[in-house]
Order: C-alpha cells, then structure tokens, then sequence
C-alpha cells in the first residue's frame, strides 16, 4: 500500500486503510488518535531495507509513539528499540521487546533506571557524560555483570531544525565533546564495570538533509579509528534517529538517500554493527488526530475561529515548535488537495476560508493551525490532523483536566481500540487515597 493511499479519500469520505474516519469516530468518541497498521509496517521495512548493505539494528525511537500494541507490532516485524527512561524501557518489554536490541540513551539515567536495564539484559548505555559513566560502572560492579557501553559523541554539528530539538550542536546538553570522549574512553578502559563497544551520535529531528549526518560522521569516523588504534573494541556505529518526513505533502528525502550519503563514513568505521533509531519516519505520517467541531465562533475582531474537541494536550506540536500539520474535514467531495502549504490561501476550485483552528484549553497557546484555509465547517463536522502518529499522543497532557484521548489501530478494514479514553476516575486516580 502506498503512503498516499493508507489515508485517502473514497467517495467523499476519509480512510485509513480500510475503515472509515466516521465510523471509527462514531465508535470510539473523539479525539481520537488512529493508526495504520500497514503504514507502520511499511515504513520499518524500508528503512531496515535502505540500510540492509550493513548488519543494522533499527531501534525505533519510543518517545515518539509509545503505545504498546504499536511496539509489540515493531517488534513481531523485528525491531528493536531506543528508550530514554525506566519508563519507555519498561513499556518495550511489556511489549515483548527482546532485551538484546535495546539501547538506553538519555542525560540523566539515575542509579535505579541502570540497574533496572542492566538486570534486563539491554544490549547497550549511550552513555552522556562522565559522571554517567561513573555512575554505571559503579552499579554494574555492585551487580557484579559488566555494561556494554557506547559514548554518546556531541559533535558540534547545526543539524539546521527546530531549536529545542536540535541536539548535535556543542552547548546543548546532550553528548559528549570529541576531545573529552577520547580522553574518557582511555580512561574508562581500566573500569571493571563497564565495556566500551561504541560511539553514539544523535544530532536533532527532524532534519531535511542528508549533509548534518556527513559533517558528524567525518568527525566520529577517525575518533573511531584513534580509539581502536589505542586499544578499544569499537564494533558498534550508532547514527541516531532525525530521518525527516513530510508534513505538507511536498517531497522530502528518503532513507536510501540518507544512507547512500553516510555510506562511505559507514565503510570506513569497520564496525560490525550499525545501529540507526528512527522515531518520525516509522511512526510520523501512520497516524492521525481525529476531532471533531464543537463550535464555529466570528468575532468583531475579524477572526473566525474553529473551536474543536482536540487541545494542545492532545497535540502540542503546533503551540510548542511552531509545527506545521496538515489539517481537512474527513468529509470532503473533493477529497484533500496534494499539497498544503502553511502560507496557502486557498484552493484550486475548492472554496475556503481563513480560520484558526482552536480547542478549549484557557491558553491563546491553544491551536492545532492558524490562519488556515479550510473548507467551511460546522459544529458537528469531523477533522483530520493528519501525520500526528509521531509525537503527538506520547506528548500529550491532562493539562486542563483534560482526560487523554483514545488511541485506535487500524488493519485493513478492522480496527480496534489500543488505548481507552481516559475517564475522570482516571484523573484523580493517584490522588484519592489522599484526600
Ligand atoms: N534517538 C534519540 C537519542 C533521540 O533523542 C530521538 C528523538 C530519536 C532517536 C528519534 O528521533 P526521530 O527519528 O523521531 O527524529 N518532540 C519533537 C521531537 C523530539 C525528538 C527527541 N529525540 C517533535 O515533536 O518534533
């Protein structure tokens, strides 16, 4: 099934696959985040096939979709997976994760999460400062096992994205300096505890061009081969996740030309393993937001403003990093134009209006798009914000006392609920032994 066709327009009516939008509102309630099984699919094979030239370990990313019927789905296809807290690494192996392709990245990983992963079994720490490292060697001696590591390497790089998720550039806290690696690694070579089997890099997401991964790599490669000339077991490459998507329709690169660009980098390294940790790409455009219209509201001030049942709880993207998504009624004769642009005013032959597109949380933070030509809609009228699978539901919030959404799972013509909606009693849950 092609990505186009996974959520598409029938008869004047929104699928994904083979269910309709309608129905699956109907039935579940709104908002509601659905998913494509075929797309979610899809989208792991050929990013595993982009890099099949290598042995490549793809652990994709769980803060961006964290669902367990979604994990356990990657994992029957054989992924492994890229956790940043007790937390994700738990919901993983609930998920039926094998333990060997786990990999545990993150700045703060405490004393309980390491000895949590290490009495798992993980396949390895990316290991984000000295003190980390200190701190691992020391859990792994008192438990008497050594932990595989890889030093997550800072190389300074501008994979030119959002500024809060730029993390490859010298004066974020992410990584550590090439320098201070090398340094660290002779070091860490006498430690009992622990094993240095890598180098990790990780520069930002998502990024649109294949040149950040080659600038980065042209650093870490040599580091690799001083670090192998002075004696250390460097068999594993790291590259991170980043491997962009589209969000307005328009073409963006795909994962074979990510690894054709890093492809000379990867020879040289040698390392026997490469890992790559793909969160947006698999997850990103397999899943949307579907809400529906609670109020149409015009103003004396000019402003028309779409008010739905869907917040920036739901969906922080737009408030949060400015973020672009695709948004269209999923009933629409015309069906959804190829293209849609942030600045467009209007469509070809399709008459719209300029509108805001608001949910009911008390911020002016509070929109999935603004200034958006849209179709006229009604109180009642059913919305898709489309390419939401990624970040979107792991990023939402009670915020408001707003109980989270419903999370569904499509196959084909079937579909089926793989998160309940919150219930108020969920809301107070932990608090009422308390009160
Ligand atoms: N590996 C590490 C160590 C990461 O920190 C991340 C994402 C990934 C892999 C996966 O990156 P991806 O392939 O999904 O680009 N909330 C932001 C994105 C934050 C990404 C954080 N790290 C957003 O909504 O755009």
């Amino acid at each position: 099934m092609a990505d186009d066709e996974t959520f598409c327009y029938r008869d004047g009516e929104l699928y994904c696959e083979g269910a309709a939008a309608e129905r699956i509102a109907e039935q579940y309630g709104t908002p509601c985040y659905v998913y494509s099984t075929a797309l979610l699919r899809e989208r792991f094979k050929r990013i595993r096939q982009a890099f099949a030239q290598w042995d490549t370990l793809v652990c994709f990313s769980v803060k961006s979709c964290a669902n367990v019927s979604i994990l356990k789905l990657l994992a029957q296809a054989g992924s492994g997976f890229d956790a940043v807290s007790g937390g994700e690494l738990y919901r993983a192996l609930v998920a039926g994760a094998d333990p060997e392709k786990i990999v545990f990245a993150g700045v703060g990983k405490t004393a309980g999460e390491i000895e949590y992963a290490l009495q798992e079994g993980i396949l390895m720490f990316n290991v984000e400062s000295r003190a980390e490292l200190e701190a691992i060697n020391e859990v792994a001696d008192r438990l008497g096992v050594r932990a595989r590591v890889a030093i997550r390497v800072n190389p300074d790089i501008d994979p030119r994205t959002h500024e809060k998720t730029t993390t490859g550039k010298g004066g974020t806290k992410f990584g550590i300096g090439i320098d201070e690696a090398e340094k660290l690694a002779g070091e860490a070579a006498g430690w009992s505890g622990v094993e240095l089997r890598g180098i990790h890099i990780h520069l930002g997401s998502p990024i649109y061009s294949t040149e950040p991964y080659e600038r980065a790599l042209a650093k870490v490669v040599p580091l690799i081969e001083r670090l192998r000339a002075a004696g250390c077991r460097i068999d594993r490459l790291n590259i991170g996740g980043g491997f962009c998507i589209s969000y307005t329709g328009e073409a963006t690169p795909p994962p074979q030309e990510y690894a054709a660009a890093v492809e000379s980098y990867l020879e040289k390294s040698a390392c026997a393993v490469i890992i790559i940790e793909p969160g947006r790409y698999i997850a990103g455009n397999a899943g949307m937001l579907l809400t529906r219209v609670i109020y149409r509201k015009e103003t004396q001030f000019g402003k028309r403003f779409i008010i739905c049942d869907a917040a920036m709880n739901d969906l922080v993207r737009p408030t949060l990093y400015g973020a672009f998504h695709r948004l269209w009624p999923a009933r629409s004769e015309e069906g959804m134009p190829q293209v849609v642009l942030a600045e467009q005013e209007g469509f070809d032959g399709i008459p719209t209006e300029l509108v805001d597109v608001v949910g009911p949380v008390c911020e002016n933070g509070d929109f999935l798009a603004r200034a958006r030509a849209l179709p006229r809609l009604e109180a009642g009228d059913l919305l898709a914000v489309f390419d939401a699978g990624a970040y979107g539901f792991s990023m939402s919030s009670n915020y408001n006392a707003r109980p989270r959404a419903a999370e569904v799972l499509v196959d084909g013509p079937e579909h089926r609920l793989i998160r309940h909606r919150e219930t108020y009693g969920d809301l107070v849950g932990p608090e009422r032994q308390f009160m």
